[in-house]
C-alpha cells in the first residue's frame, strides 16, 4: 500500500438500517491491525463532514457492536454536500448552498486520506461529488429497500424482509380470525422489492408494488372472489411507493431540507376505504413505518455486512479507490461509485419472482 495512505474517516449516511454497525466494526478492526492506519469516525453522515465532528475509533470502540442495530456514528438523509440547508428566507423556506469547499478543508485539517462511505443512493452521490473534487472513497451498499444500482444485495435488506415477514404473520392471524381484508404497507420509496419477499414469504393474496401500477377493481375483485369461495380474509401487502393506473403515489410528508424532500406514506388507508366502499368487507390498513429499519441484523446480514466492510478494506490496500463493493450473481465485486450516484434499481417487469408470486395465484394488484 502506499506509503501517503496513514489515516482514513468512515461514515454512515442516509437512513439507519441493521448491519451498519458490523461494517464499522470489520472496517476499523482491519484497518487497524491489517494495514495499520488510524481510523476516524464521523459523525452523523455528511453533516459530520461539514460541521467537523469527528473522533478517533480505537478497536475498543468497535467492539461488541455486530449485533447492535443502527449506527454508532449517528446519520442523516438531509446532509447532501452539493445542496445543504443553511437556512431559511424570510418566508420559512430553506436555502440550500453546495459546501463542499468547507468538507474538503475539514478533510484537510483532519488530515484524512480518504473516506469510506457506507450509505444508499443518496451518500454514493455525495461520495461521487467528493471524488470530483480529489477526495479519494470507497463505497459500501446499504439500504432496506435494496434498491442500489449493480448490486442485487445491500445488507440491511434480508432482516427488514424478516422484521415484515413476521409482522404479515401476526396481522395474518387477525385477518383469518376477524374475517379481514388487511393491507400492511412496507417502506421501499419506489422499489418494490421489500414487498415482493415479505409478500411471497407470508403467501399474501395481493401483492402492491410500485412497478406495477394497480387496478382498483382488480384488487377488489380478487377480494370478492376469495370471500365467494369461503376464504373468509385477505392479506393484501401493498408498498409505501404504489399507486394506481394513471394515478399519483401518496405522499406522507416534505421534509424541505432534505435534498429527497419527499416521504411516501398513506396508500394503505387510501386503499383500505376504496376496498371497504366497493365490497363492503370490513377492511383495516397497518403500516409497518420504522419498525423495519431498527433492531439487530439477522444472521445473514451480518456476515454480507462484514464481507462488504472486508472487502472495503482490501480496496484500500490495494489502492482501488472511487469503488463501491458489489454483490453480483452471487459473487463479490466492484463498480465506481460514479455508476451508482443518482440512480435507483427498482424491480424490472420481467423479474422472476413476479411470476412466481401469480403462479400461486397471487394478484400483483393489476
Ligand atoms: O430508504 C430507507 C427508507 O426507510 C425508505 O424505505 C423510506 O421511504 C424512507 O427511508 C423513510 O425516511 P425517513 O426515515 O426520513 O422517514
Amino acid at each position: 500500500m502506499s506509503a501517503k495512505v496513514t489515516r482514513i474517516g468512515i461514515l454512515t449516511g442516509g437512513g439507519d438500517c441493521p448491519g451498519l454497525n458490523a461494517v464499522i466494526r470489520v472496517v476499523t478492526k482491519a484497518a487497524l491491525t491489517q494495514l495499520g492506519l488510524e481510523v476516524i469516525g464521523v459523525e452523523d453522515g455528511f453533516l459530520g463532514l461539514i460541521r467537523n465532528r469527528m473522533r478517533i475509533l480505537s478497536e475498543a470502540d468497535v467492539s461488541n457492536i455486530l449485533t447492535v442495530g443502527g449506527t454508532i456514528l449517528g446519520t442523516t438523509n438531509k446532509a447532501n454536500p452539493g445542496h445543504f440547508a443553511v437556512g431559511q428566507d424570510e418566508e420559512g423556506r430553506p436555502i440550500f448552498k453546495d459546501v463542499t469547499s468547507r468538507i474538503i478543508e475539514h478533510i484537510h485539517e483532519r488530515r484524512l486520506d480518504g473516506l469510506v462511505c457506507i450509505g444508499g443512493d443518496g451518500t454514493m452521490t455525495g461520495a461521487a461529488d467528493l471524488i470530483k473534487h480529489g477526495i479519494p472513497c470507497i463505497g459500501v451498499p446499504k439500504t432496506i429497500d435494496n434498491d442500489i444500482m449493480h448490486t442485487e444485495l445491500t445488507f440491511g435488506f434480508v432482516t427488514a424482509v424478516q422484521t415484515a415477514t413476521e409482522c404479515l404473520d401476526r396481522i395474518h392471524s387477525t385477518a383469518s380470525s376477524h374475517h379481514r381484508v388487511m393491507l400492511v404497507e412496507l417502506m421501499g420509496r419506489n422499489a418494490g422489492w421489500l414487498t415482493l419477499h415479505a409478500g411471497l414469504a407470508t403467501g399474501c393474496d395481493v401483492i402492491v408494488i410500485p412497478e406495477i401500477p394497480y387496478q382498483l377493481e382488480s384488487i377488489c375483485e380478487t377480494c370478492r372472489e376469495r370471500s365467494k369461495r369461503g376464504k373468509r380474509f385477505t392479506l393484501i401487502a401493498v408498498s409505501e411507493g404504489a399507486a394506481p393506473v394513471g394515478g399519483q403515489q401518496v405522499v406522507d410528508q416534505v421534509v424541505h431540507d432534505s435534498p429527497d424532500p419527499i416521504r411516501l406514506g398513506g396508500i394503505s388507508a387510501v386503499l383500505a376505504g376504496q376496498i371497504a366502499a366497493e365490497t363492503h368487507l370490513e377492511t383495516r390498513a397497518t403500516i409497518l413505518g420504522h419498525v423495519q429499519r431498527g433492531g439487530t441484523p439477522v444472521a445473514f446480514d451480518r456476515v454480507l455486512a462484514t464481507q462488504f466492510g472486508y472487502q472495503a478494506v482490501n480496496l484500500i490496500a490495494e489502492e482501488r479507490w472511487n469503488h463501491m463493493v458489489v454483490m453480483q450473481n452471487g459473487q463479490p465485486g466492484t463498480v465506481p461509485i460514479e455508476a451508482v450516484a443518482g440512480q435507483q434499481r427498482t424491480v424490472p417487469p420481467d423479474d422472476p419472482l413476479i411470476a412466481m408470486a401469480r403462479s400461486v395465484g397471487t394478484c400483483m394488484g393489476d
